[in-house]
């Protein structure tokens, strides 16, 4: 790598934080500070965790260098404080909190001035940049985060607009393309960043299946609830004539019946796909049509799989990124959603989240055997 990529480096670290700081601006400490719900943080722990990780793995880590804040750090170790205590930690908050975000860019860019980042680094963080990706991705998949919080936060008015755009309308929800049977290849390939649970690339024997080019939209979402009784996705309200208003940040919309169905559980997507008389694709399934024709990026989609590891898997550079939460207790979503970076959007890339949980930018597309 040269000094012109560690310029690339630079900026994007400044796009990530420009857009962090547009989401909480038009936002007071109150509002920061506030817990809106037990199953997210208060916004001023995802900022104060933003910068922590980046300090612990840019600074600490890469540079050697003294946290600013001795062990403070604790408090933003996420497995160790489960988001419905995040409220009451004594973390940073108000003008401390954003000086220390300016505090650690400071020291980041200062270590990334002085290191090795060829591709021949000895130092596998360092390798390709794989640190900088990741602290990269990390700042970016808060946003998404915090975005859910920000669906709760009345009279929010976003600064960027695409911050609130729901999705693209879905035109032909029931249309279903064929995937041939055999061997596929599945997850990242050794080049270019990846997450540990993405690796490694392996070969997988699928029996031939057809899966929804788009996913499932509101108007077949309404029909199921009315057919079986299901409840309406969360933010959904009646309007006083039948029909459903989506209302969040404040703000009721029409539900548009072309637009995909957003913030079901798992069980009810999973409920969903069997009043379709189909079911949902396993991820290998999902990744193996996502090279023909799949459209993608409106709405995280709930998969069959339990989260596990691949064959020959490797925890890196941290087990608690991803190891830890293998097991059959996380389901896996693919794809991405509005709200997700189209930095982070990649055929390989494995998203989870407990079964129940609603809160996330997730729907669903069915698929059937053949
Ligand atoms: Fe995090």
């Amino acid at each position: 790598m040269t000094a012109s990529s560690k310029d690339a480096i630079a900026e994007r670290l400044a796009e990530a934080r420009e857009r962090t700081l547009e989401l909480i601006e038009p936002l007071d400490d109150r509002q920061l500070n506030r817990v809106y719900s037990p199953i997210l943080s208060p916004l001023a722990w995802d900022l104060g965790h933003i910068a922590n990780f980046e300090e612990l793995w840019l600074v600490q880590t890469i540079g050697g260098r003294e946290p600013l804040h001795g062990d403070l750090g604790r408090f933003y170790d996420a497995i160790e404080n489960p988001r419905r205590t995040r409220g009451e930690l004594p973390i940073l908050r108000d003008a401390e909190l954003r000086a220390y975000l300016a505090d650690v860019r400071e020291r980041t860019l200062d270590v990334l001035d002085g290191i090795d980042l060829s591709d021949d680094a000895e130092d596998p963080l360092l390798q390709g940049g794989f640190v900088y990706e990741m602290l990269l991705a990390h700042e970016h998949q808060h946003n998404e985060t915090m975005l859910q919080l920000l669906q709760m936060v009345d009279g929010y008015e976003p600064v960027r607009v695409d911050a609130e755009v729901a999705a693209e309308p879905a035109p032909d929800g029931a249309e279903m393309v064929a995937v041939e049977g055999g061997e596929h290849t599945i997850g990242a390939g050794p080049e270019g960043f990846a997450y540990d649970n993405e690796r490694s690339r392996h070969t997988v024997a699928l029996a031939p299946f057809e899966i929804d080019r788009t996913p499932v939209a509101n108007g077949a979402y309404v029909q199921f609830m009315e057919s079986t009784g299901a409840e309406p996705p969360m933010y959904w309200e009646h309007d006083g004539e039948g029909g459903w208003v989506r209302n969040a940040m404040g703000r009721a919309h029409p539900v548009d019946p072309a637009y995909p169905v957003i913030h079901v559980s798992w069980h009810e997507a999973d409920a969903f796909a069997r009043w379709a008389g189909k079911r949902l694709p396993t991820e290998q399934e999902w990744e193996a049509a996502r090279a023909g024709v799949l459209m993608l990026g409106q709405v995280w989609e709930w998969t069959s799989s339990d989260f596990l590891p691949y064959p020959g898997f490797e925890a890196f550079p941290y087990p608690e990124y991803s190891e830890v939460f293998f097991g059959d207790e996380h389901k896996v979503l693919r794809g991405g959603s509005w709200a997700t970076s189209r930095d982070v959007i990649r055929p390989s890339f494995r998203n989870w989240d407990l079964p129940e949980r609603r809160q996330i930018f997730a729907g669903l597309r069915c698929a059937r055997d053949l």
